[in-house]
């Protein structure tokens, strides 16, 4: 009987798998409605009625019940009283400090939620992202308590169907990958990490190890070419910017040359495509929706946690009571950009803001391979016809780049190398795509160092490698 041995990349978007029998990588179809059935995304549609959906058949769920529909929200009375702050709604903006809320300002106050009573489903995305926050422990889904861990679950259910499917028994046993810093705090990445191999477990993966991202993408490509080498690989997902150095030995078997390499150093940073997403919603969408104007006889600015709450598109819709639409209808008439407000009146009422952020991460990924795009959306009172350069858009990416190239010079301060002492620079993952990062490395290793791996399946390739001796 072939001896099967599994890797899985549960990535902040899109998900891989692949088992590896001693000789040969295989590279496992996972979702055949998406456009590469070899990249599960690591979405999660849960319906009234308690079914789940996931993948791409997750977003069309979602798009098709609960974009562009009536909603109805209800206030309700959670029968407890706390000690509340009573006043305005604190302005979330950049200058929001809670520390700084006057605290005397409080008096007992009723506990209330603001519930969508109708809604057909809830769709979770970027749920590796959450798995490191300590105060997400996990959420009421129509009345059902999920932990953040069963959640994660699901999808790994899916994925350790595939695998037994393609192994033609159950498997399991698992290497699974990691980001080298789920988050910037230590105790963070602790959790994360447990929590992910508790979710493991609950989809059936008893025996779990785990390995750096960039581990995988690493051994992937070494096992394939001959000859000592020193690699480093950059890896930048969804979620996470990894880079790992490693140094293989050329002699002999896989085994052989696994046993002879070292990992030299990782680095990285909780930082990627959806940080660069939201940095693009920010900059350029935010003011077709009025940010920047002025409402009311004191010429007030408009209350930043509107906005913020447009790049949380998941719970955009708690917005959406009678009360703010009242006020955005009198803020309107008396502002200097009322075809603004009216826009994101509409985009409020009428849940647009997921087919919004899929529009932005289209044109961010056209852009990849065109010198200019469009974002464009419209649809009622808004009328979205952005146009998106590279260099405006490099511009807007800078601070972002910035931390990436920050993670690439701790991990060769941490191996103690310089540029010359790399052999190859092995990029994988979706936004190391993008123009300005390629440029960013190739200006440090030179061209004639890169290398490219397949973008979204090498980290689990390669971590069924390492699976065979672990
Ligand atoms: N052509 C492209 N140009 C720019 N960005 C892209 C392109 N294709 C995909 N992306 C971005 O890459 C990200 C997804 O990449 P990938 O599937 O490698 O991430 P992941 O493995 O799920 O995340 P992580 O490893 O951070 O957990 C998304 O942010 C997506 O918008
Ligand atoms: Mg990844």
């Amino acid at each position: 009987m072939t001896e099967w041995y599994c890797g899985v990349d549960f990535g902040t978007t899109n998900s891989s798998a692949a088992i590896f029998n001693g000789e040969q990588v295989r590279v496992l179809s996972l979702d055949s409605m998406n456009d590469n059935a070899t990249s599960l995304p690591s979405l999660l549609y849960i319906t009234r009625e308690g079914e789940s959906i996931v993948g791409r058949a997750a977003a069309l769920a979602f798009i098709e019940r609960n974009v562009d529909r009536e909603i109805l929200l209800r206030e309700v009375d959670l029968g407890v009283d706390i000690e509340g702050y009573i006043g305005a709604e604190p302005d979330k903006s950049e200058a929001y400090n809670p520390a700084l809320v006057d605290h005397e300002v409080t008096e007992a106050v009723r506990a209330r939620a603001t519930m969508e009573v109708n809604s057909p489903g809830r769709l979770f995305q970027s749920l590796k992202t959450l798995l490191r926050h300590r105060g997400f422990q996990g959420t009421d889904v129509f009345g059902q308590h999920y932990q953040i861990e069963e959640l994660v679950s699901i999808l790994l259910k899916r994925i350790k169907a595939g695998v037994d499917e393609a192994a033609g028994r159950p498997i399991n046993k698992a290497v699974f990958g990691r980001p080298v810093q789920f988050s910037e705090w230590e105790d963070e990445n602790a959790v994360a990490e447990q929590r992910l191999q508790r979710a493991a477990r609950l989809a059936g993966f008893e025996e779990v190890t785990f390995f750096y991202e960039p581990v995988g993408a690493c051994v992937e490509y070494a096992m394939q070419s001959n000859g000592s080498q020193r690699l480093m690989v950059v890896d930048i997902g969804g979620g996470t910017c990894d880079v790992c150095i490693m140094e293989f030995g050329g002699q002999g078997d896989v085994k052989k040359r696994l046993g002879d390499s070292k990992i030299c150093s990782v680095a990285g940073v909780p930082v990627a495509g959806d940080a660069i997403d939201r940095e693009i919603t920010r900059i350029k969408l935010f003011p077709i929706f009025g940010s920047r104007c002025r409402y009311g006889p004191a010429q007030l600015r408009m209350p930043q946690y509107i906005y913020n709450q447009i790049l949380d598109w998941q719970n955009l819709y708690k917005l959406n009571t009678e009360e703010t639409i009242h006020w955005l209808l009198a803020a309107e008439v008396s502002s200097d950009d009322p075809p603004g407000l009216r826009a994101l009146r509409c985009l409020i009422q009428r849940n647009y803001g997921y087919p919004i952020a899929r529009e932005v991460e289209a044109a961010k990924k056209r852009l990849s391979f065109e010198n200019e795009t469009h974002i464009e959306f419209d649809r009622e009172d808004i009328a979205i016809h952005e146009l998106l350069e590279r260099t405006e858009f490099a511009h807007i990416i800078e601070d972002n780049l910035e931390k990436m190239r920050g993670s690439i010079l701790e991990a060769e301060k941490r191996a103690g190398v310089t540029p010359q002492d790399i052999d190859l620079v092995l990029t994988t993952g979706g936004t190391s795509l993008i123009p300005a990062i390629r440029n960013m490395l190739s200006d440090r290793y030179g061209e004639a160092h890169m290398h490219r791996r397949d973008t979204f399946t090498s980290v689990a390739s390669g971590l069924s490698i390492v699976a065979q001796y672990t």
